[in-house]
């Protein structure tokens, strides 16, 4: 049992005035939250431009998330401006749209086609533990750079079938933190109540997102003019799923637009939010040697020396252990958001159409009333039946009901695979005087990086085992 309580912003003590709460969750939306807000069923917030309901209380999340799915539909106020990179896709559509467009989607994440991508995971995961082997022993490395690195490689592969070559990568990665940046901004200002039209980051935003979109949209129309050209493309990737998708109502496949709009969505919510719970965990393991070393035991005994296969994944429980304890304490998506759309009780509070409920993983998961001690890192507590109905009740780092995440299992066979990967190979240390600060934008990210030390576990083998894998990875 581990007992290190890792980093969290200090609680404000203080009521906060509504302008102040404001400026405060511009700078990141954890930053804001009181003590209190970790042991209450609900809580409810003025703001400017409307009320706001935070429910923390498992049969009221139930309720916005699975019972009563249809009345709490997705807040437009991040849409607008994630439409400016996902259009109409189908993390930002609402009603008969996002069902149909779901109805043609879910085949290609079904259990047998992410048993189908894992080895174009593995190779995307080998490629990093090969870049890993270039550095020095106990060399400084910029840990959530390269989770950001290996989760788009991976989405970008099982995708196209190809690697992300490293100028499109960089050319991504700009656009996307500076819209990331751009999208948050304006949430704050439309709660802030400032008009629309005077929200000039929507220009900048749009830029932004036309930059990843046609690079997005140049895979499709590869892939089509193979296509066009009779050139017999058998690949089991995720373009295949969605060029084959067809609506079972209706029999109508995607259109060029809807193609981009998807792959938009699939390729940002896909690689972002794996990103920054990658970088946690291994700051989490870094913290406790001993996690590490069970880790890095847990890969010896069920891989060893010859590559991962797909039936090693059933034998990676502690590595599943600790990714499931990172999703707890650092859920990607801290904040989901909804509009009321019609009137609601919840505990004595009406709420009216129009107004705001945010379900939050990040309270729900550290609440002190289901979690026993709640901000402890603590693998063995998935495997604790004493922690049972906490996980079925107050554990929701993909969300619930309909609207869960379409690439959970994607995400729990990637992130698990990294893991055990990284501890086969590595061992990981912190760096003095660097600690990591969280801070919830769109997603939860720490403010000034993730550094961490990196020493190889078996400095003999370990050159043989990098050329190895640079071999396979020219192969
Ligand atoms: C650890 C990684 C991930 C986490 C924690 C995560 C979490 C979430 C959460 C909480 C939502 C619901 C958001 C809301 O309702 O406001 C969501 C939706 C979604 N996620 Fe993920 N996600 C992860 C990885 C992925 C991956 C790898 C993919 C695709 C390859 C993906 C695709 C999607 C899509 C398409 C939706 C929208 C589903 C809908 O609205 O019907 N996610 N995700």
């Amino acid at each position: 049992m581990s007992d290190y309580i890792p980093p969290k912003p200090k609680s404000r003590t203080r009521k906060l005035s509504p302008w102040r709460r404001i400026i405060d969750v511009r700078h990141s939306s954890i930053s804001v939250l009181y003590d209190r807000s970790y042991s209450m069923h609900m809580g409810d917030v003025w703001t400017p431009s409307r009320r706001c309901y935070f429910v923390n209380q498992p049969d009221l999340v139930n309720r916005v998330l699975v019972k009563e799915a249809d009345r709490f539909p997705k807040s437009t106020s991040m849409g607008v401006m994630l439409e400016y990179l996902m259009g109409t896709g189908v993390f930002v559509s609402n009603g008969a749209l996002w069902r149909k467009q779901r109805r043609m989607l879910d085949p290609a994440f079904d259990q047998a086609r992410i048993r189908d991508v894992f080895p174009l995971m593995r190779e995307a995961t080998e490629d990093m533990v090969a870049r890993f082997h270039r550095h020095a022993d106990g060399d400084v490395v910029a840990i959530d750079e390269e989770t950001t690195h290996v989760t788009a490689d991976i989405i970008f592969r099982t995708i196209y079938s190809r690697p992300l070559e490293s100028e499109e990568s960089q050319q991504i990665f700009r656009a996307f933190v500076r819209f990331q940046e751009l999208a948050y901004a304006h949430g704050v200002w439309e709660l802030a109540g400032v008009p629309k039209w005077l929200s000039l980051g929507r220009f900048f935003a749009r830029r932004q997102g036309n930059i990843i979109r046609r690079l997005l949209e140049r895979g499709i129309q590869d892939r089509q003019d193979e296509l066009a050209a009779g050139e017999a493309v058998q690949r089991k990737d995720i373009l295949a799923s969605l060029l084959e998708a067809r609506d079972p109502e209706t029999g109508e496949a995607f259109t060029r637009k809807d193609l981009v709009d998807q792959i938009s969505v699939l390729f940002l919510a896909g690689h972002e939010t794996s990103a920054s719970v990658l970088g946690w965990a291994l700051y989490l393991i870094a913290n406790c040697p001993h996690v590490q070393d069970r880790l890095h035991a847990e890969a010896v005994a069920a891989f060893g020396d010859r590559r991962a296969a797909f039936g090693d994944m059933k034998n990676l429980k502690f590595a599943r252990d600790v990714f499931r304890e990172a999703l707890r304490l650092y859920p990607p998506v801290s904040f989901m958001s909804r509009d009321a759309s019609e009137p609601v009780t919840f505990r004595d509070k009406q709420v009216k159409p129009g107004e705001m409920i945010f379900v939050s993983p990040w309270l729900i998961q550290r609440h002190k009333k289901y979690w026993d001690r709640s901000d402890v890192f603590d693998p063995d507590r998935f495997s604790d039946p004493e922690s049972r109905e906490s996980q079925r009740a107050a554990y929701l780092p993909f969300s619930a009901g309909p609207r869960v995440c379409l690439g959970a299992s994607f995400a729990m066979q990637e992130g698990i695979l990294i893991l055990a990967l990284l501890a086969r190979h590595f061992r990981f240390e912190p760096v003095k005087g660097h600690t990591p600060r969280p801070i919830a934008r769109l997603t939860l990210r720490s403010e000034n990086g993730i550094r961490l030390r990196v020493f190889r576990r078996d400095a003999d083998g370990a050159e043989a085992a990098a050329r190895d894998l640079e071999h396979q990875v020219e192969a």
